[in-house]
């Protein structure tokens, strides 16, 4: 698994997905650049997010609000006061950690021992083995799952008592030593802010002092009464936005499943207060589904309900994922009471309300939020689409790698090939194009034998091959070539254009 991980992590530079950021600096921690194909990936997830969420839904209307905001606004949010991480540092390497990721790690060792052990039973038992019971009665599992249950129920207590001390203790019993050094020579646990500040103005003083946003969430918050007047929209209702949100985030080993500048897409539900359990339930199912609509296989996607929320939540389940590293958090969904709004609205002095026409008054409303990070959701996307196969060749066998992306989410949705440079062959694969490109992303090459352009397209995730040859002069169809099976058909050009709609298309 790792090493599928280090795969996809070369794969996506080396062919135009992600770059580290200032390469030829060596590369900043944790900052990524998209290329080419990545560029294209991460639009079409966003499209395929704005379209379920804004598109589908009447009650939901868009939001591009800026990066920058008052700093009271952080105030109000509670990230001024309470978005840190407890940190150590080890003093032999001079590497700084995240308290709570050395832990969850370790506590990911006992996970992997798990997992071994279901294999080993799969293998021992075949088609009789029944993993639940496995899961529940094997003394292996059992002893590991009592480790896990442990530990976190130990540091979920100290991290709500903001008990530094023990943080530092639970990774001294456990026996954590650094990655780097290998050993336990510590500092001590404390905690650290994760916005980035700047000045704004010209005096370098406190007064000035703005933060870059560390979600996007309140930007939604801070324009309710906005979009409220102008969009005609009634609670319940949402605002959707996808934007750039920042953290100084310290681990920075998992490409970028943590990066310190990314991207959320972020959806705020207002609500009746009371009504938002229904509303919350609502969003679980509907996000889970949206999830499963592109995947490959929706095993890889589970619940985890929280036991300890977030300091502004009162209900929160993460929808994760099976990253070739551990099973992580891909999206949240929070139910965020009244939190946000009932702070700016005592901040800002205004009222943050909407009129309830069954209770007659003035209320403020309650919120379901639902995020996924961009960035994460591409990480799932690329990693679930790595597949590396042993094909038939002949009478020989040969090894292919291929992006199986949805199509509906791959960057180039068709490539056109003039089977031979000559017999006018372009000039009637440059006629298919123009039929395609106006509504979809579509690549033409003419170099190298067919075999080696296939072979390029798989590697970043084409679906559709479509090669022009000499019967197409004469009767007007083309040979599609399928990524995933490989299968060859010939249909006629004008059937492209509905084709890859039906196919590729969101
Ligand atoms: N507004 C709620 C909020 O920001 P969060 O759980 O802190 O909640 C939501 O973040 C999502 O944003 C996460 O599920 C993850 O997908 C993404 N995310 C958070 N921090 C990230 C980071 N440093 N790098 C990449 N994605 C991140």
């Amino acid at each position: 698994q790792e090493n599928l991980f280090q795969k996809v992590v070369a794969h996506a530079k080396e062919y135009g997905f992600v770059f580290p950021s200032s390469d030829i600096y060596g590369g900043l921690q944790a900052v990524y650049d998209y290329g080419s194909n990545g560029a294209e990936l991460k639009n079409n997830i966003k499209k395929y997010w704005w379209a379920a969420m804004v598109q589908m839904h009447e009650n939901i209307v868009g939001l591009d609000s800026s990066i920058f905001m008052d700093s009271k606004t952080w105030k109000a949010s509670g990230h001024v006061d309470a978005f840190n991480d407890p940190l150590i540092d080890n003093k032999d390497s001079k590497k700084r950690y995240r308290a709570d990721v050395l832990i969850e790690d370790h506590m990911a060792k006992y996970e992997a021992k798990i997992e071994k052990e279901v294999a080993k039973g799969k293998k021992r038992f075949g088609d009789d083995f029944d993993t639940e019971q496995f899961l529940a009665t094997n003394p292996n599992v059992l002893r590991n799952k009592a480790k896990i249950e442990e530990i976190e129920t130990r540091f979920k207590k100290a991290l709500e008592a903001e008990d530094l001390a023990d943080i530092k203790q639970i990774i001294l019993d456990n026996n954590i030593v650094c990655p780097i050094s290998g050993t336990a020579n510590w500092t001590d646990v404390r905690q650290f802010n994760l916005m980035f500040s700047t000045e704004m103005g010209s005096l370098a003083d406190d007064s000035n002092r703005i933060y870059l946003r560390p979600e996007t969430a309140q930007g939604i918050f801070v324009n309710f009464l906005n979009v409220l007047k102008t969009s005609r929209m009634k609670v319940p209702f949402g605002i959707a936005q996808i934007g750039k949100a920042f953290r100084n985030e310290i681990v920075a080993r998992q490409f970028i499943f943590r990066m310190k500048e990314f991207e959320q897409m972020e959806m705020q539900f207002f609500v009746k207060p009371g009504t938002e359990m229904k509303w919350y339930n609502y969003w679980k199912d509907a996000r889970m589904k949206w999830h499963h609509a592109i995947a490959n296989d929706n095993e890889d996607y589970r619940y985890h309900d929280h036991l300890k929320c977030a300091h502004y939540a009162n209900a929160a389940v993460d929808i994760e994922f099976k990253f070739p590293f551990g099973i992580k958090e891909l999206e949240g969904i929070h139910s965020r009471t009244d939190y946000d709004l009932g702070a700016h609205q005592d901040l800002s002095g205004k009222k943050l309300q909407y009129f309830d026409t069954e209770e007659n008054k003035n209320l403020v409303p309650y919120v379901v939020e639902t995020s996924v990070g961009l960035d994460r959701m591409f990480l799932s996307v690329l990693t679930a689409a790595y597949t590396e196969e042993t094909v038939k060749d002949g009478d020989k066998e040969k090894q292919r790698t291929y992006l199986k992306i949805h199509p509906a989410l791959a960057p180039t949705k068709a490539a056109i090939f003039p089977l031979t440079k000559k017999d006018g062959l372009p000039d009637k694969a440059r006629e298919v194009m123009k039929e395609l490109k106006y509504d979809f992303n579509v690549s033409y090459e003419e170099k190298d034998a067919i075999g080696k352009r296939y072979t390029r397209q798989d590697l970043i995730g084409t679906p559709y091959c479509i090669t022009v040859d000499h019967q197409t002069l004469e009767d007007n169809t083309v040979t599609v070539r399928e990524r995933d099976t490989m299968d060859q058909f010939r249909m006629p050009i004008a059937e492209l254009h509905s084709f890859l709609d039906k196919k590729a298309s969101l």
